[in-house]
């Protein structure tokens, strides 16, 4: 059993109130709060070691550049990559994808080729794709998700084809909480790859047998590599995108997971300084993994304190912290569903606690009309407590399921089954506001 009483207590802003309140923190899926360990990093690298990295030949630039490198290697080892080449920084999961889409996407997606995401993705790893295949004349296809928040596998099969280059799907729903079927969606694709390359021997173009199979495999595991063990040789993927700032790190710094031999053949995504080996005033080469995709001044504290984070998320247990948030998402659902109000309210995304992540979003109706999220969130901040409205960047799903908007609580390491009283008792004050 986690003590979470004593994990409250490594970050400090829960010693501040709000609006006269001790905060209640239920917005971790769009940045979870940092603990002081991680804090403390940033100090020391600014403090002690502030110098550029692979650089100057100096103490503290050599001392920067050990510390950036070693961060490296604890966030690789943390998510089961074979070497620290196969980690980019970036900064945050959209860049990791942009990077894939156009250093990836602008040489190997061509005209009629296609893209299947999925219905529940949220904008960043939709528009990089949109952009990609207007330029390319490809086709977006999105593999339908079912009334309980769960992609629809057999929509899945039937849109995959011998033109499917990549498959581009959330780990961890930042809506519905839904956690998709990785695995099994790697098991899908590797049938495809087995079919594609038995159709390439059969028409005799040996030549063409391609080394790395299409389709490939992106996974956006934003809201997942926080939450739950998560190693991307077992997923079976190709592409891995995470942030540092969900999982109680700094902002400003993300990373891309590849297999080196793919990421090896892409060429660069943004250029300059750090990325290359020779310039002459025509030309230039470029370096190896991972500085080729790594341009210009990196934030090495960045890094010194997203490894921190990992640090301090292992020393708990990933595992530990998975069962910590089944626990208090059961204990949630089962509280807003029994609530006694006035007050109608709906949960989106799968029923079973054990199918999602650590988050909830829902609607409300007050004597039959609906409860605007930010009205919703307001009332809630009045009383300490955070949470997200609007359509969390998941337009088209809210679109399908005709919402405007819908509140949503997600929850980290720190919550206990006591904020969820305190937001269940706050949300009462809705029916008073709006039935008084
Ligand atoms: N995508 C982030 C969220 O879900 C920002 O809030």
């Amino acid at each position: 059993m986690l003590n979470i009483k004593l994990i409250k207590k490594d970050f400090p802003v829960f010693k501040r109130r709000i609006n006269g309140y001790p905060l209640v923190y239920l917005d971790s899926a769009a940045t979870s709060q940092k603990p002081q360990e991680v804090i403390d990093a940033l100090v020391d690298y600014y403090q002690n070691h502030n110098a550029n990295v692979h650089r100057g030949i100096h103490t503290l630039g050599d001392e920067s550049t050990k510390m950036y490198d070693s961060a490296r290697q604890t966030v690789a080892e943390f998510i089961g990559a074979e070497g620290k080449q196969e980690l980019i920084f970036v900064r945050n999961t959209t860049e990791a994808i942009n990077l894939v889409a156009y250093a990836w996407g602008e040489n190997n997606v061509g005209e009629g080729d296609e893209i299947i995401l999925t219905e529940a993705e949220h904008h960043s790893n939709i528009v990089p794709w949109q952009l990609l295949a207007d330029r390319k004349k490809a086709k977006l296809k999105f593999i339908n998700v079912d009334q309980d928040g769960k992609l629809d596998l057999q929509d899945f099969r039937r849109k995959l084809s011998p033109r499917t280059k990549l498959v581009s799907v959330v780990h961890v729903s930042n809506f519905l909480g839904t956690i998709n079927p990785i695995k099994e969606i790697a098991e899908i694709i590797k049938e495809q790859k087995t079919e594609n390359n038995e159709q390439k021997t059969k028409s005799k173009k040996q030549d063409s047998l391609l080394l790395i199979p299409y389709p490939l495999l992106l996974v956006d595991g934003a809201q997942a590599v926080p939450h739950m063990p998560v190693n991307v040789k077992q997923l079976g993927c190709d592409f891995y995108a995470f942030s540092g700032h969900k999982m109680y790190g700094p902002m400003g710094i993300g990373c891309l997971w590849g297999k080196k031999k793919l990421l090896d053949e892409m060429p660069p995504f943004l250029t300059g300084g750090g990325t290359i080996n020779t310039v002459d005033f025509h030309n230039t080469t470029f370096t190896d993994l991972p500085d080729k995709f790594e341009a210009g001044t990196p934030n090495v504290a960045g890094a010194a304190g997203l490894a921190a984070a990992v640090k301090y998320l292992k020393d708990i247990g990933m595992e530990r912290i998975r069962q910590h948030e089944v626990e208090l998402t059961e204990y949630a659902l089962e509280k807003l569903k029994t609530q006694n109000s006035k007050f109608k309210i709906r949960i989106y995304g799968p029923e079973i606690p054990e199918w999602r992540g650590g988050l909830i979003a829902f609607t409300l109706e007050v004597n039959g009309k609906e409860v605007h999220g930010h009205d919703v969130a307001q009332i809630l901040d009045s009383q300490g407590i955070a949470v997200r409205s609007g359509h969390h960047c998941v337009m088209p799903m809210h679109e399908k399921l005709g919402l405007a908007a819908t509140t949503r609580v997600s929850f980290g390491i720190y919550n206990t089954k006591e904020d969820v009283d305190r937001l269940v008792e706050a949300l009462k004050k809705i029916e008073e506001v709006f039935t008084g």
